[in-house]
């Protein structure tokens, strides 16, 4: 028999880097999990360890087509997050974000279930304001190359706000800021991935333009504590809010920590700036602190060497 305080949820996307530790979470936490997941970034390898768990369930699936299934709550997750892996396919991109919203918010609608969107700081574009807080319309190109990434997200969270509105569906918007640990794809061009991956091969790290931009860095054990609190917070709070760690680092000091950490002796090479890559990118967290009771604890030197040692177990299998 069910116990009344077992759920089930549905994970989209939770092959995925994030989608794996909410998983894991979620179980430990004593849910029922169904994993649905198209394996275009995710990886069953990332799953793995919950494979024997009778309450997991994996699902290969594309959520740009509609999904039936009974559940009480479902975590969007699916979308590739890294500029490589979402540039690939722009098109699909889009579809994922626009398309899988709308397949999900139905599937809530018919199951009435609480849905949460894992929304971007991508949506704050290149932020004239500095932090961004919530209120911050954003500052988006609407045709370039980014494009198919912010603003499919915008037009999810717009489905997001209009399913609450018009359907009365409880909605959960997180807007997620650059966020690392485990499970990150050793390839996708994200710097904490990046720079790991080049400073354990000794290779020349790349810094583009001149390292001084700046960004935020969430270990991921503190995102997913604040993924459940959003969902498990009242009806009435749909956000969006911000979740992200605001200790603010440049580029080039988080490439100077992880050759200390990692005893590295890669060289600092520059590269030209990509186009649209913001200055600047530091999360407001004022409404989470308020409304969730939640700010991240992990230092960034501490997630730092727990993802390094993943990286390392990478290399030695030959997967990096
Ligand atoms: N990691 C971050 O720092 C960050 C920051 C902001 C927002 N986000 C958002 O969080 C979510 C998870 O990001 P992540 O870092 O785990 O990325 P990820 O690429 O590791 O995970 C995304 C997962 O979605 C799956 N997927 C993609 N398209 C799909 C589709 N059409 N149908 C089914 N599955 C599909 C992928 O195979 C993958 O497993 C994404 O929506 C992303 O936009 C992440």
């Amino acid at each position: 028999m069910r116990s009344s305080l077992r759920k089930r949820i549905l994970v989209t996307g939770g092959a995925g880097f994030l989608g794996s530790h909410l998983c894991g979470r979620l179980l430990a936490l004593g849910h029922d999990v169904l994993c649905v997941d198209n394996f275009f970034t995710g990886s069953k390898d990332n799953v793995m360890p919950l494979l024997g768990n009778p309450h997991f369930e994996l699902m290969r699936h594309d959520i740009t087509f509609p999904l039936y299934v009974e559940v009480d709550e479902i975590y969007n997750l699916a979308c590739p997050a890294s500029p490589i892996h979402y540039q690939h396919d722009p098109v699909q991109t889009t579809k994922t974000s626009v398309h899988g919203a709308i397949n999900m918010l139905g599937l809530a609608k018919r199951v009435k279930a609480k849905i949460f969107q894992a929304s971007t700081s991508e949506v704050y574009g290149d932020p004239e304001i500095h932090p961004q807080t919530e209120e911050y319309w954003g500052h988006v190109n609407p045709i370039g190359r980014r494009s198919c990434y912010d603003e499919g997200k915008r037009c999810a969270e717009t489905l997001f706000f209009d399913y609450h509105r018009q359907h009365n569906l409880r909605i959960k918007v997180a807007r997620i800021f650059n966020t690392y640990g485990p499970n990150m794809h050793p390839d996708d061009g994200r710097v904490v991935s990046n720079f790991i991956v080049q400073a354990l091969k000794g290779e020349p790290i790349t810094l583009y333009g001149d390292g001084l931009q700046t960004r935020s860095f969430c270990y991921v054990a503190d995102l997913i504590e604040g993924f459940i609190r959003l969902m498990d917070s009242p009806d009435e709070f749909t956000g969006p809010v911000n979740l992200g760690n605001p200790g603010e680092f440049t580029i080039r000091q988080l490439a100077e920590k992880i050759i200390g950490l990692t005893n590295s002796s890669s060289p600092l090479v520059h590269q030209p700036l990509p186009v649209d890559d913001p200055r600047q990118r530091q999360p407001d967290i004022g409404l989470a602190r308020r409304a969730l009771h939640w700010e991240p604890v992990v230092p960034l030197e501490e997630g730092l060497r727990a993802t390094i040692v993943y990286f390392e177990d990478l290399l030695r299998r030959g997967l990096a």
